[in-house]
């Protein structure tokens, strides 16, 4: 087993691979002296047998992840669960899952037709969650399962990848929140996902969260090239509790609408 530290820096590498926005603001940031720390990364994925929200959490147990919260998405017939590490400095991992037996006949079959080209050792492998997809992908069929679930489109025509890393807010030191914060990032031109408000949650949640809109990424799909809404970068400021110690869930009425960030906009 890898230490944990090279596998995050891998998932990392390969996020920005196809996600530079979120390499722009790390930079930007690191230019003002602040020191980058990830509070989360978060995983998609279907509720078929081998590839759901607990076998993708398999990598992480080993490393002393345990389950923290489950949380429901009923419109967008999402589940999700996260896993956190006694190690208060280890991100947090959000794994969420379609529950494709709510979708039409047609989107469940070309779920499982594209998900039965996965073998059991390629899930075994911490490689897996880089290893994109494992089927052939046509853009009609992409822009045929966006119309029915955004979700389902994003996992068939991107697979197995890191979603989003986040940047955890209390860790900066020349930034109160997600407000000043979101200022900043439009000052430098960056789009952040606006939907049901620009800030997500606040103390009241004890989770505050803000993410840019995805980067469009070239896909070669099998009848034609296209461009296409692929991976953000999120923002994420925790308060405490009762007891002092900051919140380490998430919050569904948020999350709903951080999931949006993958939405096409262009
Ligand atoms: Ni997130």
């Amino acid at each position: 087993m890898q230490n944990f530290s090279s596998f995050m820096d891998k998932l990392w590498q390969h996020y920005i691979s196809y996600t530079p926005s979120a390499k722009k603001v790390v930079d930007r940031l690191e230019q003002r002296g602040e020191k980058i720390i990830n509070d989360h990364i978060a995983l998609r994925t279907i509720n078929l047998p081998g590839i759901g929200v607990e076998d993708l959490a398999k990598v992480f147990t080993p490393y002393g992840f345990r389950e923290g919260g489950q949380y429901q998405f009923k419109e967008k017939k999402l589940f999700a669960k996260h896993y956190e590490h006694d190690d208060p400095t280890l991100p947090k991992i959000f794994i969420s899952e379609l529950l494709l037996e709510n979708f039409s006949t047609t989107t469940q079959q070309t779920i499982r037709d594209a998900v039965k080209h996965v073998t059991k050792e390629q899930i075994a492998s911490t490689d897996f969650l880089c290893s994109g997809v494992h089927w052939p992908i046509e853009h009609k069929v992409y822009q045929h399962l966006y119309k029915e679930s955004e979700y389902a489109a994003w996992v068939y025509a991107f697979g197995f990848r890191p979603n989003h890393f986040t940047i955890n807010i209390n860790a900066l030191e020349g930034f109160a929140g997600c407000a000043d914060l979101n200022e900043f990032l439009k000052s430098a031109g960056f789009v952040l996902n606006a939907s049901g408000g620009e800030i997500k949650g606040g103390p009241h949640e004890y989770l505050e969260q803000s993410s840019l809109m995805a980067d469009y990424a070239p896909v070669a799909f099998k009848d034609e090239k296209a461009t296409i809404p692929c991976c953000y970068v999120e923002f994420a400021k925790r308060f405490p509790l009762a007891n002092g110690k900051l919140y380490q869930g998430f919050v569904a009425a948020s999350a709903d609408k951080i999931f949006e960030s993958t939405h096409h906009y262009k």
